[in-house]
């Protein structure tokens, strides 16, 4: 859309052709930093004209009092298909309870807010923590690691699998459908993604029907609501809600705060004297790096700002911006773990969200074990760092090294090569693709620049790639001391 094609009600002074955040787009600043003061410095409210899925025009609000009324404003705006999922596989569900408006809403949450209490999250923590040290032990004996492949990608699928009692095998096939739904700007892919993920999920909803166990899946199959089981469209609706819910949010909220970590050396110290202090200081890290956006559908002419939303309108909710309002708060991009802040990181009103316990319980135990487990980290030298933008703003990479290390591409002198790396050089990475691709994604981060990967297989000192691959992602595994060499067939 053009602002020559902007609707009447819209005023010509609040259209954005360019918001910074639009899907696709990445950067190598932190938006936090860069991006976000530059949008308080401007209206309460702009329409942009392609931030919205599909690069379709929304209405862009930044403060926080106008994103807490939105959320409660039921009346005036629905939740009703705000993701494209279903819809691209031919289908016509609903994320449950996302995207369900009210009365229905309070249905679906009365039958599971007693799933996620703080007390059941304390009940899973014994497997959080040890899924939590397991990913650590795996680089902690070394000197660096690239923290979202090594731990913030995979640590979030480990916990949804044991929490949908679901083996941790599928972990790498999680990776690559999260990757391909959440992350891909194919909308073939996009699809096909969808559709892996929901088809398997229907098994396993078939599975528990046959066979319950006490997981959540079960606990959906057997649940009644009103008198009546759930249909196989609301089951769907809720497994998938749960699986696109709770990873990426998670990884990128664990990596920025991790990120801050390491880039903030007092603060960590302060942790590290007092690991106490760690629930309030992700407490006011989420408040800071808040990185979701949702979106509302207008259903019933309103007005914001002294402005005219009407009917059909889209609305984002930006948490991002609403959480760092200087009109809410003091100093709002000082990190402040003495804070005690009221966010809106996890949303506000009835579609708060369900797994804010869990999802606070994942960033303390990931901290406290990466504390307790490595000395102070910093990040490596010489490196970009580049967040995915969207609505989500991910990091893509986090290079973390500690003790004598400076950057990644340093031979340690000090230290010997991690086990992997040398394995790589003598050739034992392991004799299946599965072992290759395993040790690709440790490396690298995730494999998911090479999941359309036909045939992967080690050829003397080659390991092969065949298929599409993103070519950034080749500069970094040439960059990333596997003593190997890399070719990959880049398919049209
Ligand atoms: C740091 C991590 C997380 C963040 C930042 C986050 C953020 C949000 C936000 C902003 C909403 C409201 C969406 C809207 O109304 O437009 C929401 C809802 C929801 N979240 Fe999360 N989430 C996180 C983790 C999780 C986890 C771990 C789970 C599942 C285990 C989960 C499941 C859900 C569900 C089911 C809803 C819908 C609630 C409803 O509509 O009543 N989220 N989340």
């Amino acid at each position: 859309m053009m602002a020559s094609d902007v609707p009447a009600h819209v005023p010509g002074e609040l259209v954005r052709e360019t918001y910074p955040f639009i899907m696709g787009g990445q950067t190598s600043q932190n938006p936090f930093n860069s991006m976000v003061p530059a949008l308080h410095d401007g209206p309460d409210l702009i329409y942009s004209t392609n931030f919205y899925p599909g690069f379709q025009p929304v209405w862009i609000p930044r403060r926080l009092e106008t994103l807490q009324a939105l959320y409660m404003d039921t009346e005036h705006f629905s939740s009703e298909a705000f993701s494209p999922f279903p819809m691209l596989i031919g289908e016509n569900w609903s994320l449950v309870p996302v995207e369900i408006d009210p009365p229905a809403h309070s249905m679906y949450r009365t039958l599971l807010n007693p799933l996620f209490t703080p007390a059941r999250m304390r009940a899973l923590e014994d497997r959080v923590r040890e899924a939590a040290r397991d990913s650590i032990a795996k680089f902690k004996d070394g000197d660096e690691c690239e923290f979202m492949g090594a731990f913030a990608l995979r640590f979030p699928i480990i916990v949804f699998l044991d929490l949908m009692g679901l083996p941790r095998e599928r972990m790498e096939q999680f990776l690559e459908w999260e990757f391909m739904l959440l992350h891909s700007l194919d909308i073939e892919d996009v699809a096909r993604g969808t559709r892996l993920s929901v088809d398997y999920l229907r098994e396993v909803i078939e599975d528990r029907r046959k066979n319950p166990g006490d997981d959540l899946v079960s606990f959906a199959v057997t649940a009644t609501v009103e008198g009546r089981k759930l249909n196989d469209d609301e089951l769907i609706g809720l497994c998938f809600n749960l699986f696109i819910g709770g990873l990426d949010t998670v990884s990128t909220n664990i990596a920025w705060q991790i990120r801050h970590l390491a880039e903030h050396p007092a603060d960590q110290r302060r942790l590290r004297a007092d690991p106490s202090l760690i629930p309030a200081a992700v407490e006011e890290m989420y408040r800071r790096y808040a990185a979701v956006t949702t979106f509302r559908t207008c259903i019933k002419q309103t007005s914001l700002h002294g402005v005219t939303i009407m009917p059909g309108d889209k609305i984002a909710m930006p948490t991002t911006l609403a959480n760092t309002d200087p009109a809410a708060w003091e100093r709002p991009f000082d990190v402040d773990f003495d804070r005690t802040p009221r966010h809106i990181t996890f949303a506000y009103g009835i579609h708060r969200c369900i797994g804010a316990p869990l999802a606070r319980r994942e960033s303390v135990m990931a901290i406290e074990e990466l504390l307790a487990a490595i000395p102070e980290f910093r990040v490596a030298e010489g490196e970009e760092l580049i967040t995915e933008l969207g609505p989500i703003l991910q990091p893509k990479n986090l290079p973390l090294v500690w003790g004598e290390r400076n950057s990644r591409r340093e031979v340690s002198a000090a230290k010997p090569q991690p086990a992997e790396v040398s394995q790589a050089g003598e050739k034992r990475v392991g004799p299946s693709i599965e072992d290759v691709k395993s040790f690709l994604s440790a490396k690298l981060g995730s494999l998911a620049p090479f999941n359309k990967v036909i045939a992967m297989h080690l050829d003397d000192d080659q390991i092969l790639l065949d298929g599409t691959v993103n070519p950034p992602k080749l500069v970094d595994l040439v960059a990333c001391n596997i003593d190997v060499t890399v070719r990959a067939r880049l398919r049209a």
